[in-house]
């Protein structure tokens, strides 16, 4: 295939996930690669009209989820460097797809080949295993060493991958980087880099808490975050 032909995806229900914003395919040509594409009812400008009106004055692009998160991995690779890959996918970057303009990065799979599940699944599902809690600790020094750049840290936009027998042997964040502030000073200053990125390792620690509470009263798990075995497999 040549690479001005648009990467054909067969349609909204071959996704393997539907986050908030995007939906989410295997990359037809490696399945090593996703790519994702905006959902067609979370246009940009859908969601800038129904923003706060400080926010609206914000470009268009500001609403795009794969445009803002190219701008961000640019910084990251200007800033950070190869670091940064033990703690988020790569990037390959736009594409053309049959269903509109995606973004392509790395898809992070399980050793044994399945897409690995978020953060909020596996709690969910195993507990918060010792191994867990050993990968976290190193995992919240690394983030807050490298000042990484992200807003709150949400549980199903942390991705677990596992070896054989449900070993979590990495966490990465797989959206909601970059400083969501309006005057982004910390892409400036790595100590307040450093500082921010803490607290949100700080933050998440106790979002997995909250869950597991949450679990304990037999409430509901929520809409995002979920992946059933057939959509692991593909
Ligand atoms: N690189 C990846 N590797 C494995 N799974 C992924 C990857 N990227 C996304 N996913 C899965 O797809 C889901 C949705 O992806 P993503 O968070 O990028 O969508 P979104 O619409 O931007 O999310 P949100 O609802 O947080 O705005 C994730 O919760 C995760 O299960
Ligand atoms: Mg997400």
């Amino acid at each position: 295939m040549s690479d001005d032909q648009p990467v054909m995806l067969s349609g909204e229900q071959d996704a393997f996930a539907r986050g908030g914003n995007r939906l989410c395919f295997v990359d037809p040509r490696d399945a090593g690669r996703c790519i994702k594409l905006l959902r067609a009812d979370r246009s940009p400008g859908q969601k800038r009209r129904e923003a706060p009106w400080i926010k609206r004055l914000k470009p268009l692009n500001a609403f795009d989820d794969n445009w803002q998160e190219a701008a961000v991995y640019r910084r990251i690779e200007r800033r950070i460097g190869p670091a940064a890959w033990d703690l988020v996918p790569r990037l390959f970057g736009p594409v053309e797809t049959n269903l509109g303009p995606g973004l392509c990065s790395e898809l992070l799979r399980d050793s044994d080949g399945r897409i690995a599940i978020t953060l909020k699944q596996y709690l969910w599902q195993y507990g918060e295993t010792t191994t867990l809690s050993q990968l976290l600790d190193s995992f919240s020094a690394r983030w807050q060493a490298l000042g990484m750049p992200s807003r709150r840290l949400l549980l199903h936009n942390v991705v677990v991958q596992c070896q054989e027998d449900r070993y979590p042997v990495a966490l990465k964040v797989i959206d909601g980087l970059g400083w969501p502030d309006l005057v982004p000073l910390a892409w400036y200053l790595p100590a307040l880099a450093r500082h921010k990125a803490g607290r949100r390792a700080v933050l998440l620690r106790e979002a997995m808490n909250a869950l597991l509470a949450k679990q304990a009263r037999g409430d509901d798990y929520g809409v995002h975050g979920w992946l059933e075995d057939a959509q692991r497999s593909i």
